[in-house]
Formats: structure tokens, C-alpha cells, sequence
């Protein structure tokens, strides 16, 4: 039996107070939709669908690229309506998986549990036990424990108010019953909508079997209405990630200040000190040592690597043993050997850089190719932009550039090549000696400065 799954997004989101549609809200760096998809793919279904209604556009280009089916819902008249739309020509032998893109954490397995359940024939309802029940739907059951009905909290009298076990919002069941059930909703009810819910009534009507299936914790079930509840879930998917991660031995200083906004994937004794940001994928070999402050995307460190507070790293390859910053930045398309230094206010771009070179402080490095053991002065800039085009800097094996030095690309240093300081280079120089360029120095006897009349 395949599994199609239909995911409820349509809804305004009211209570986010934003412009933007709810399901487009940032949860660890991507749209709450976004998990919610990625759980549903972890099932292969036959398709999934999504009901979208409000900012339907945004949210479509927002998943532009996926295999996603969009089904509009203009009229926000109910989660039973939504499901009407997106139901037809579904195989009425399929499992139909109802999800909504405003509950991000609900976990794989805990879906597998419920299609096992309508595979086996039954109605299935993820329930949860909560502390504070308000505003849920309340599962209700008939004396011999098994659910009856669902009541919606607006329509609930103070003793089904009472319940606390609550109706998560998603169900599976055999796709050609949902669709006669849905057919049938009537939008009697406090809200004028058809609930989705009151298929619980018409199916044990029906003799129907209606199961309930418990959430593992009260966190994979939160949905998000408002930012307090982001934030919520914020938390339990940062908890997620970081246990998941000091299980394999990582050293999180305190976990509970680190953003992981994709993949990070850790060696042995890795240590993260607090508010650090890994964006996209980032791979941290065995020892890497990332102090605080930093933002880290999409990037490779080699063993033994340190970045010292307050980098900002956009994307690169970083070999082994490298020291980067503090307050250094690396733009994208750059290469660091292996034990390469690169100090404070260095800025870095498109570049590689050789084993045992240095490029302390002050520094811009663009379009450069630098060899081994090269070390560049303070103050050092690849002029590599002539206000059209992009040049080359070549610098070779062993050579000693001084400080404040400007090397006017396209130019290439030889190997061994030592540069005066204060120099501005505009041809090549050759390997394994002194160039410089610099303007006589003068001293003017007897100047005075001028004083104030
Ligand atoms: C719903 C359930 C409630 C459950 C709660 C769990 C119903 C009637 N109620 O209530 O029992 O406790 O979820 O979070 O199902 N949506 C549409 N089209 C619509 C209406 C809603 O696509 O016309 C979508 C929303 O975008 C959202 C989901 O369906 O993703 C749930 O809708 P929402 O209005 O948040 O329902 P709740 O009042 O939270
Ligand atoms: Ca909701």
C-alpha cells in the first residue's frame, strides 16, 4: 500500500503578526514547511501534496525545485475543506498521511507508526497528553477507552475542556474512506469551518475503527501559531541537533548557544564554544576547535584546525592544523593548505594558499595563488581589480612579501623572492631576491610646523 501525503498549509497565520506566510517562517535556518516535506520524503510516498492559500505564490517559489504537488485553497474554510481539495484522484487503496506545515517536529518514526495503523485498516489520530490542553482539539472516549469523537476546543463543554489528551492535527486513513468522510463534513459547528476532526465522529459511526497513536513527547507535536512557539521549537530542534552530536563526542561548551542551520558533521574531540552559527553543510575534522563568535558555512576543516573568536567564514576548504583569525573573513572559492595561518583583519577570497604560509594582519588576498612557506607582511593588498576586470596575484614557494606592500595584479613573485616593505609592485619579480619600490626618504631641516594665528 502506497502512502500519499497531504500537508495542510494554507492557513493564514494570524498570530505571527508578519507579512510572511506562516509556513515560510525560519525554523533553524528553513521555512517550517520545509521540515515537515523532508519528514514526509522519508516515507517515499507516492506523492505529496500540499494545500496552500495564503502568500500561495511565495510559498511555491519557496520550494521551487521540489516534488511537490500545490493544491489552492482560496477560501481558508477548514482543515476538512482543505483535504477535500487536495484528495481527488488520490487511489483509494493509497494511505492517506494528513500533516500540517505549521507542526515541524513530529518525528519519522512516529508517522511510520500511524500508516501502520490505517494499513491495518483503522482511522488513526496522533494524540498527545499535554499539561495545558487549551485551545486543542480534545480526543473524547466512550466508556471502554476507545475515541468516539473529537471536539474542537471553541465547540468543547468544560467537562470535554477538562481532557487533556489533545488532538495533534494528524491522521492517516485509507484515502477512498477519507474521501467519502470529507464528503460529508458539515461546517455546523463554532467557527463555521469544516474540521477536519469530525471525520472521528462519522467514522465511528460508520463502525469504523478510530486509533489513537501517542506522541513519543509533547515536543514533536508543539505547533507553531505565534513566536513564542517558534522559539519554542527552536529550542527543542537546537536540543535535537546538539545531543545528537555530544553523543558522538562532541564538546558543546553550552549547547544551548549554537545554531546549526543545516549539517554539521564533527570528528573526534571537536570543541564549540558558544554562539557560533554553522550554516549549510560544514564538516570539523578530529580536534577542530572553534572558539566563540563565529559564523561557519558550507565549509571543510582539516584536523587540529582553530578558529579564534569572530570569523566569518562564507564558504572554503581549510586543510589541517590552520589557525584562522581572530576577526578574519573568507569569502568563497578559497583553499588553505594545510598549517596556514591567517590572523586578525585578514580578509581572503578565491585564493589558495600553501602549506606553512602566513598572512597575519591587515591584509586583502584576492585571486591569488600563494605557494608554501610564504609569509605575507601586515597590511598587505592583492590589487586585483582594475574597475572591470579581475587579476592574478601569483606568489611562489618561500617568498617574503613586507609589510604594506601593494602587489598590482596581474603580477607573479618569484619563488624565494623577498619584497621591501612599503613597496608597490607592478611587474614580476624575480625569484630569490630583494625588490623593492619605494620613494626616497627626506628629511627637511629647520621645517617648522605652521601654527594657529
Ligand atoms: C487543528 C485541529 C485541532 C488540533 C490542532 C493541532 C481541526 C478542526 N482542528 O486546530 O483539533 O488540536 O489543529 O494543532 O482540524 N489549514 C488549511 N486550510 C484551512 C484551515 C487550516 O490549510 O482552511 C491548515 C493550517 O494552515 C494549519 C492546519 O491546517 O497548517 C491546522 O489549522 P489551524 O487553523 O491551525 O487549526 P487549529 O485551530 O490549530
Ligand atoms: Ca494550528
Amino acid at each position: 500500500m502506497t502512502t500519499t501525503v497531504i500537508i495542510l498549509a494554507a492557513g493564514q497565520g494570524k498570530r505571527m503578526r508578519s507579512d510572511l506566510p506562516k509556513v515560510l517562517h525560519s525554523l533553524a535556518g528553513r521555512p517550517l514547511l520545509a521540515h515537515v516535506v523532508d519528514s514526509a520524503d522519508r516515507l517515499k510516498p507516492r506523492e505529496i501534496r500540499v494545500v496552500h492559500g495564503h502568500g500561495g505564490e511565495r510559498v511555491q517559489k519557496a520550494f521551487a525545485g521540489r516534488a511537490l504537488a500545490w493544491f489552492a485553497q482560496n477560501d481558508q474554510k477548514g482543515t476538512g475543506h482543505a483535504v477535500r481539495l487536495a484528495l481527488p484522484d488520490v487511489p483509494a487503496g493509497d494511505i492517506a498521511l494528513i500533516l500540517c506545515g505549521d507542526v515541524p517536529l513530529v518525528q519519522v518514526e512516529t508517522l511510520r507508526k500511524l500508516v501502520a495503523k490505517a494499513k491495518a485498516g483503522k482511522v488513526a489520530v496522533l494524540t498527545a497528553e499535554l499539561a495545558d490542553p487549551s485551545g486543542y482539539g480534545r480526543i473524547v472516549r466512550g466508556a471502554k477507552g476507545a475515541i468516539t469523537a473529537i471536539v474542537e476546543h471553541k465547540d468543547a463543554s468544560t467537562a470535554q475542556r477538562a481532557i487533556r489528551e489533545i488532538n495533534t492535527g494528524l491522521l492517516a486513513c485509507q484515502a477512498g474512506r477519507l474521501a467519502k468522510m470529507v464528503a460529508r463534513l458539515k461546517a455546523n459547528n463554532a467557527q463555521g469551518e469544516y474540521y477536519l476532526t469530525d471525520v472521528i465522529g462519522l467514522a465511528v459511526r460508520d463502525g469504523l475503527s478510530v486509533v489513537g497513536v501517542s506522541a513519543e513527547s509533547e515536543d514533536e507535536v508543539l505547533g507553531i501559531n505565534d513566536k513564542a512557539q517558534l522559539a519554542d521549537a527552536e529550542r527543542i530542534f537546537r536540543r535535537r541537533q546538539t545531543r545528537e552530536l555530544m553523543e558522538q563526542g562532541v564538546t558543546f561548551v553550552d549547547p544551548e548557544r549554537v545554531d546549526i542551520h543545516g549539517t554539521l558533521t564533527c570528528g573526534r574531540d571537536v570543541v564549540i564554544y558558544p554562539n557560533v552559527l554553522f550554516e549549510g553543510d560544514v564538516r570539523l575534522g578530529d580536534g577542530v576547535l572553534i572558539e566563540p563568535f563565529s559564523r561557519i558555512r558550507n565549509a571543510n576543516l582539516g584536523a587540529g584546525t582553530v578558529i579564534h573568536t569572530h570569523c566569518v567564514i562564507e564558504a572554503g576548504e581549510i586543510g589541517a592544523d590552520c589557525e584562522i583569525g581572530p576577526y578574519a573573513r573568507m569569502r568563497p572559492g578559497v583553499t588553505l593548505k594545510g598549517d596556514v595561518k591567517l590572523g586578525n583583519f585578514v580578509e581572503i577570497k578565491k585564493s589558495v594558499i600553501g602549506l606553512h604560509s602566513k598572512v597575519n594582519h591587515l591584509t586583502y588576498i584576492g585571486d591569488a595563488e600563494i605557494g608554501e612557506q610564504v609569509n605575507v607582511g601586515a597590511g598587505t593588498i592583492t590589487c586585483n581589480y582594475d574597475g572591470a576586470n579581475k587579476h592574478k596575484t601569483v606568489i611562489g614557494d618561500g617568498a617574503f612579501i613586507g609589510s604594506g606592500v601593494e602587489l598590482v595584479a596581474p603580477v607573479e613573485i618569484g619563488a624565494g623572492a623577498t619584497i621591501g616593505a612599503g613597496s608597490t609592485i607592478t611587474k614580476d619579480t624575480p625569484p630569490g631576491e630583494l625588490t623593492l619600490s619605494r620613494s626616497k626618504q627626506a628629511t627637511i631641516p629647520g621645517w617648522k610646523r605652521p601654527v594657529k594665528k
